[in-house]
């Protein structure tokens, strides 16, 4: 299993470059789980307790997901489940193939338990993308898809590069999540206003063969704005919101916080779940939110949980505390649903606003 599956499986907080990091995490994780005692391994190691919920149209192990960016190529799908993941969240991808912005393009800062990254969309492209879907065996937890805007195609025609990578990929997941919340694509996050939006939408719509759509949206928009979206994605049939993506703004300016990029992790954590809150107490519980930013710990995930949130991603933890993260939240999670004497986890969704 080598060097690669020892980088993975401990924190990745050695000195080495993050972004190469992070490649060879993937690699690892790649190799190990291609074959059956390498997925054996990773299960007995990682594997969490079940904590089992509805929702979306689909029965979860548990509710807490990878989320967008880690796994940009559908590189290593079957090794994420194997580490316990109850749903993936592969992509970002766009239409056409993109090599993304110049290195170094991703930065960490161990002090702030922070991501700063202006990758850019880098991927293989809806082409590819859908070739590596098609080659990978069903999986048993749902995938669902990141979709972007490629760089070089205009504003005004963004609902077509997001249909397009729909089409081409909607046979091999489960959903689709429309990313209009990145902040490195220049203008990409103008497309969060009433008429891009319902455009992107109903162009999605037509390919995505009924499958559950989210809006994932950015932790920056003023709260009224983010409303506005929800109501317009409620209207317009999608299945809830991912809530939210990295943040432009910074908790201080010491380097790296300097970095141009989106930030996650732990500064972003209060405004992501103030977010999540938002939406829940305007949509009264009643619709799926995905909540995302800054989880590290169980309290963490239940803060999130309990205000609102019917699932959860973590990508930051990963990156500072390893894979062992997984097992960490979910069991506690579990035990948190046992202490409260709850029947289930979708028991305490939104506990908090009661
Ligand atoms: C390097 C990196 C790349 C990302 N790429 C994407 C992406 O392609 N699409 C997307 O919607 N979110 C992307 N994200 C945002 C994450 O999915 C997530 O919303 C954010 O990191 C907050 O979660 P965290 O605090 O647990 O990291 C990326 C984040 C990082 C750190």
């Amino acid at each position: 299993m080598g060097l690669g599956f020892r980088l993975f499986a401990r924190p990745i907080v050695s000195l080495m470059d993050s972004e190469k990091a992070h490649k060879r995490a993937i690699t690892s994780l790649k190799l190990t789980s291609k074959f059956s005692l390498g997925r054996f391994v990773l299960k007995t190691l990682y594997r969490p307790k079940k904590l089992p919920c509805d929702s979306l149209g689909f029965k979860f192990d548990n509710p807490l997901g990878l989320a967008a960016g880690m796994d940009k190529n559908a590189d290593a799908l079957i090794g994420w489940q194997s580490l316990g993941f109850g749903f993936i969240e592969v992509g970002g991808v766009t239409e056409h193939e993109q090599s993304g912005n110049v290195k170094p393009r991703m930065f960490r800062s161990n002090k702030n338990k922070a991501l700063i990254n202006r990758m850019g969309f880098n991927n293989v492209g809806s082409l590819k993308m859908a070739s590596a879907l098609e080659k990978t065996p069903k999986l048993d937890i749902p995938v669902f898809l990141n979709v972007g805007k490629s760089k070089i195609t205009e504003i005004k025609n963004a609902h077509l590069d997001y249909g397009k990578t729909v089409k081409r990929c909607s046979k091999y997941v489960d959903g689709f999540i429309i990313n209009v919340s990145s902040p490195n694509t220049p203008n990409l996050r103008d497309l969060q206003n009433r008429d891009d939006i319902e455009r992107i939408i109903t162009e999605v719509k037509q390919y995505s063969e009924n499958k559950p759509i989210l809006v994932k949206i950015s932790p920056d928009l003023a709260n009224e704005q983010i409303l506005a979206i929800v109501d317009i994605s409620k209207n317009l049939g999608c299945s809830g919101i991912v809530a939210t993506n990295t943040t432009t703004s910074r908790p201080n300016s010491e380097p790296p916080m300097n970095e141009t990029g989106g930030l996650s992790g732990e500064p972003l954590r209060v405004r992501s779940t103030e977010v999540i809150r938002l939406i829940a107490d305007h949509t009264d519980g009643s619709w799926p939110i995905i909540g995302v930013g800054g989880i590290t710990s169980a309290d963490d995930a239940w803060e999130k949980i309990t205000n609102g949130a019917c699932l959860l991603q973590i990508y930051s933890t990963l990156v500072f505390n390893g894979a062992g993260s997984i097992k960490q939240i979910i069991n506690g999670l579990e035990k948190k649903v046992r202490n409260e004497g709850l029947s289930g986890i979708s028991e305490a969704v939104g506990l908090a606003r009661r």
